[in-house]
């Protein structure tokens, strides 16, 4: 299940079964040209399967949208066996409901993903990434509004890490901060067509940003493996994590202005009853990753998380799952992020597709529905 079934060239349009590991989509599709629209820290193992049954957000979500609107067509096969042709190669397709959206974000439970196609847009010529240090997480958001203003179309990716995510980088993983200590990290990607008229926009963004001191300090990467090195400092917080203790973890979509207040009260709220709590994730989709370690699974820091960090994402009207899914750890707390009525029509559309019960039993759906 890991071959390419075909690749357009002209329209970008690549077709292949859902066993095929992501970075070995991007290389191929890098000697012909092109990249894949997304792109995560677990590139080197995910499927792209598992990548669109989970609707997996990643990094570049802020430049080439969700898989919601990459994916054109999906194979997939029903619980009852049969084989759902959507496999279509059209960007334009009005032809009823669109079913593929069913499976996308799916996590399994209505169908098996076999096949996919995705549009993918053309490799970039010039790539350049921006690391820089805030004093508050306010500058953080000036920053990004002068970001998008400046760069505008160039700009990839905005991601940033707080401080206690710099500590475990520099503890577990030995990385080096490569610039001053700071309470903030931004992570900055822009992607072109035209390297010296990339690098001048992006000169005259960090200027502005500094003189206006949104930034307190920062360091731009052109060359490969700079860039390579300063994303990991990005993508590999999870592993560091890791290596923390026993990590309770949660993915929040919220006003982009809130995102770290949550941190915050967080931590008031835990006082040192947490060995750490850290946020860091994707500022440009108002998605942000709150975890929170022990050293060992405790059950009485769970209850004082949850439904403390659900009740506080509702009363925003956020999502207390923005890109990894209900699973079968959030599943129970869907009504959070969703009105009864919803949740009972997900309830009759599993019922019809799957009427046993047999696909990927007890994630997604709450009790009342399983
Ligand atoms: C990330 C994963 C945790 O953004 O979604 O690093
Ligand atoms: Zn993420």
């Amino acid at each position: 299940m890991n071959n390419v079934l075909n690749f357009d060239s002209v329209s970008g349009i690549l077709s292949c079964q859902a066993g095929c590991v992501l970075e070995n989509l991007s290389l191929y599709l890098e000697d012909r040209d092109y990249i894949m629209p997304l792109d995560l820290g677990a590139k080197g193992s995910c499927h792209i399967g598992g990548n669109v049954a989970t609707n997996a957000g990643g990094l570049r979500l802020l430049r080439y949208g969700s898989l919601r609107g990459t994916v054109l067509g999906l194979e997939v096969v029903l619980a009852d066996g049969r084989v759902l042709d959507c496999l279509a190669t059209l960007r334009k397709d009005n032809t009823g409901y669109d079913l593929k959206q069913l499976f996308i974000g799916s996590e399994g439970t209505l169908g098996v993903i076999t096949a996919v196609t995705i549009l993918c847009p053309r490799k970039p010529k010039a790539v350049n990434v921006a690391f820089l240090g805030c004093e508050s997480f306010e500058q953080l958001l000036q920053t990004f509004q002068l970001c998008r203003g400046m760069l505008g179309e160039i700009l990839s990716a905005f991601e940033f890490l707080d401080k206690e995510c710099m500590r475990l980088l520099n503890t577990h993983l030995k990385l080096a901060n490569p610039i001053t200590d700071c309470p903030f990290y931004i992570v900055i990607e822009t992607s072109g067509s035209n390297p010296t008229h990339d690098e001048e926009k992006l000169h005259q963004f960090l200027e502005e940003a500094m003189t206006s001191s949104q930034v307190i300090d920062g360091t731009v990467a052109t060359d490969e493996a700079k860039i390579k090195a300063l994303w990991s400092l990005r993508e590999r917080v999870t592993e560091a994590l890791t290596h923390d203790g026993f990590t309770y973890k949660y993915d929040i979509s919220l006003p982009v202005e809130r995102i770290y207040q949550l941190v915050t009260d967080m931590r008031e709220h835990l006082g040192d009853r947490a060995k750490s709590v850290v946020g860091y994730g994707h500022v440009g989709d108002g998605n942000l990753h709150l975890n929170i370690t022990s050293p060992t699974k405790d059950p009485d820091l769970l209850a004082s998380i949850e439904p403390f960090v659900y009740e506080w994402t509702a009363r925003f009207q956020g999502s207390i799952s923005a890109e990894h899914g209900l699973g079968l750890k959030k599943r129970n707390y869907i009504y959070y992020s969703k009105a009864s009525l919803a949740v009972a029509l997900m309830g009759n559309i599993k019922i019809m597709l799957d009427p046993k019960g047999i696909l990927n039993p007890y994630k997604t759906l709450p009790d009342d529905l399983q």
